[in-house]
């Protein structure tokens, strides 16, 4: 097995270093498929030992972000690498529900990075200590091997259109076989909502975004090797997202497709 060198993050979905390891096993309950009232509530939760405004940013977020319907799409047991973590309230809400065994988050933020890892501290050990945070740019080397899941969940409009292809190819690149890239961003119609959440980043991160069609996302995930498994779309408030869920083939599949009959 693969160790990431400088968090012991294991990278591989094959097995996890001792002290993960000898943690009670997860408690896999029907929580681990949470209400989107529940989630509200978790996230207030997990984000109570942590300063504001990010307590209450990060308290906020799941009224403005469909965890409810990404969460289901993590398989239970899985190690998630979610890129552009932010605070960690995706890996936080998996580990709360008991749903994966691993998470490796990292955010060019170091502020965001110091929020994931109060929040990850303050958990119980058998959740907690299952993540871990880096302070990292997508433009740096990805931590290496492969996951069950890896996660993009708002964050290709923040990253220049000239790389966003990259990240993408990236991202599926990370994806062990059998597993899943969870792609998450804002959609780009209707127009006023759009220009509703670009008015959110002006405000909230100073930051002028840059969209990109789910249809180019859609084919930069098979150009990386996936297969389109489903997709979403669902408004909250005056933001529209749009999802994206690809599953890497396994090798049986990939030899399957490639000895059939034409
Ligand atoms: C809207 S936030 C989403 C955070 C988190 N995924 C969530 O769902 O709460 C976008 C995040 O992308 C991060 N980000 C933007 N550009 C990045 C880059 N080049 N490398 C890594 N993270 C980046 C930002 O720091 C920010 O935390």
């Amino acid at each position: 097995m693969t160790m990431h060198p400088a968090t012991r993050f294991p990278v591989t979905v094959v097995g996890y270093p001792a002290d993960v390891a000898a943690l009670p096993a997860r408690d896999a309950t029907a929580m681990s498929s949470p209400s989107a009232t529940e989630i509200r509530r978790l996230a207030r939760e997990l984000y109570k030992p942590v300063r504001p405004p990010t307590r209450w940013f990060q308290a906020l977020r799941p009224r403005i972000c469909p965890f409810d319907e990404l969460i289901p799409r993590v398989p239970p047991g899985a190690t998630v690498l979610d890129v552009g973590c932010g605070a960690g309230v995706f890996l936080g809400l998996l580990a709360a529900v008991g749903r994966i065994d691993a998470g490796l988050g990292f955010d060019a933020s170091g502020g965001a990075i110091d929020a994931a890892r109060v929040m990850a501290a303050a958990l119980p050990p058998g959740q907690g200590k299952r993540l871990h945070f880096e302070h990292r740019d997508a433009s740096a080397p990805w931590p290496e091997g492969t996951f069950g899941v890896v996660s993009l969940i708002d964050v290709l409009h923040h990253i220049p259109p000239r790389v966003q292809a990259q990240v993408i190819v990236a991202a599926a690149a990370r994806v062990a076989p059998g597993g899943r890239l969870i792609y998450k961003d804002m959609a780009i119609r209707p127009r006023w909502s759009a220009w509703a959440n670009r008015l959110h980043d002006l405000v909230m991160a100073r930051e002028w975004i840059h969209y990109r069609p789910v249809s180019e996302v859609r084919q930069w995930g098979i150009a990386g090797g996936l297969e389109l498994e489903s997709e979403g779309r669902k408004r909250l408030y005056w933001y529209t997202h749009e999802w994206l869920i690809f599953k890497r083939p396994t090798v049986s599949s990939e030899n399957a497709a490639a000895t059939a009959p034409l």
